[in-house]
């Protein structure tokens, strides 16, 4: 039995970055009045409380949305983001931080479908309670969300993003979001894919990004990074999003808003943000 629990980190930089990311992709991909089914493979728990003893024992999130959430002057992107935020405390008290399962709820449309994986028994039943009495449109599933991706492509409508945050704790975990994109884009190569991954010194993560642009024709990779890397190698410097078939307007979104976040977000000088796209690269 693996130990990650996202309360642990909920509402980190890492966060702060894919959320955004997931937003803007939610924002574009509603205009079209055709539904949309969002497929989340690694949900989580879906809404996390700030004062838990999980997310005070390193209190990540005071390094992520805590340095963000009182910003008057963000970049449109990031002040959508920060209104969701506000939403869940409307005290004006940062008191829960939302998982990205509530955050695709708030931006779809009633009848959109919501499928939510999570493969933890106890997240899955916060899931579930997160989401009790949300309707026919939202299911959550307790299983393996990147073998049960197949099960749901292509969807009804030929419509879908499907958002992959895995936690990354085991060398398994790297090869399996390969072989599911990959066997994902025959399914339905159409789609809208986000990868998260994070940016450490293990072998496997800084091949990653290079592996997955290697298997579609239309890709965007976002990567913020937040301090140089330990000298140890111990931990996350920053984290990146690998996108298939991203909505047309997203790298424009984050090249205006990545040097603003950047700046907020930096805990060394070492700060930088990365913005490539691309065209197919040969097969792997
Ligand atoms: C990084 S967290 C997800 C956070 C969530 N996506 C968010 O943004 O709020 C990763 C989650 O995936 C779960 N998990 C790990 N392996 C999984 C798998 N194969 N299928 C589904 N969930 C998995 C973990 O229990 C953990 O809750």
């Amino acid at each position: 039995m693996l130990s990650y629990r996202h309360a642990f980190h909920a509402g980190n930089h890492a966060d702060v970055l894919k959320h955004l990311v997931l937003i803007e992709m939610l924002r574009y991909l509603t205009q079209k009045s055709a539904p949309l089914m969002v497929i989340d493979t690694h949900a989580g728990a879906g809404c996390y409380r700030l004062a838990s003893r999980e997310a005070q024992k390193l209190c990540e999130y005071q390094e992520g949305i805590g340095r963000i959430w009182q910003a008057e002057d963000a970049p449109v992107a990031v002040a959508q983001y920060l209104a969701a935020v506000r939403e869940l405390n409307p005290t004006g008290e940062l008191a829960q931080y939302p998982g990205s399962p509530w955050l695709a709820r708030r931006f779809l449309r009633p009848a959109d479908p919501l499928r939510l994986f999570e493969l933890h028994g106890n997240e899955a039943r916060a899931l579930s309670q997160t989401f009790a009495g949300a309707g026919r449109a939202v299911r959550v599933v307790e299983g393996d969300g990147l073998a049960l991706l197949k099960s749901l492509l292509p969807p009804p409508g030929r419509r879908a993003l499907t958002f992959i945050d895995p936690s990354y704790e085991t060398r398994h975990d790297y090869s399996a979001v390969i072989a599911a994109l990959k066997d994902a884009g025959k399914r339905f190569a159409t789609g809208t894919y986000a990868l998260w991954y994070p940016v450490l010194a293990r072998l496997e993560s800084r091949q990653l990004p290079e592996r997955v642009q290697r298997l579609s024709a239309n890709w965007l990779h976002v990567r913020l990074l937040v301090r140089a890397p330990s000298s140890d190698g111990i931990g996350m410097s920053g984290s990146g999003l690998i996108v298939f078939n991203p909505p047309w307007t997203l790298a424009d979104t984050l090249r205006q808003t990545l040097p603003w976040l950047t700046q907020r977000l930096a805990q060394d000088e070492r700060a930088e943000w990365r913005l490539e796209t691309g065209e197919k690269r040969t097969e792997d």
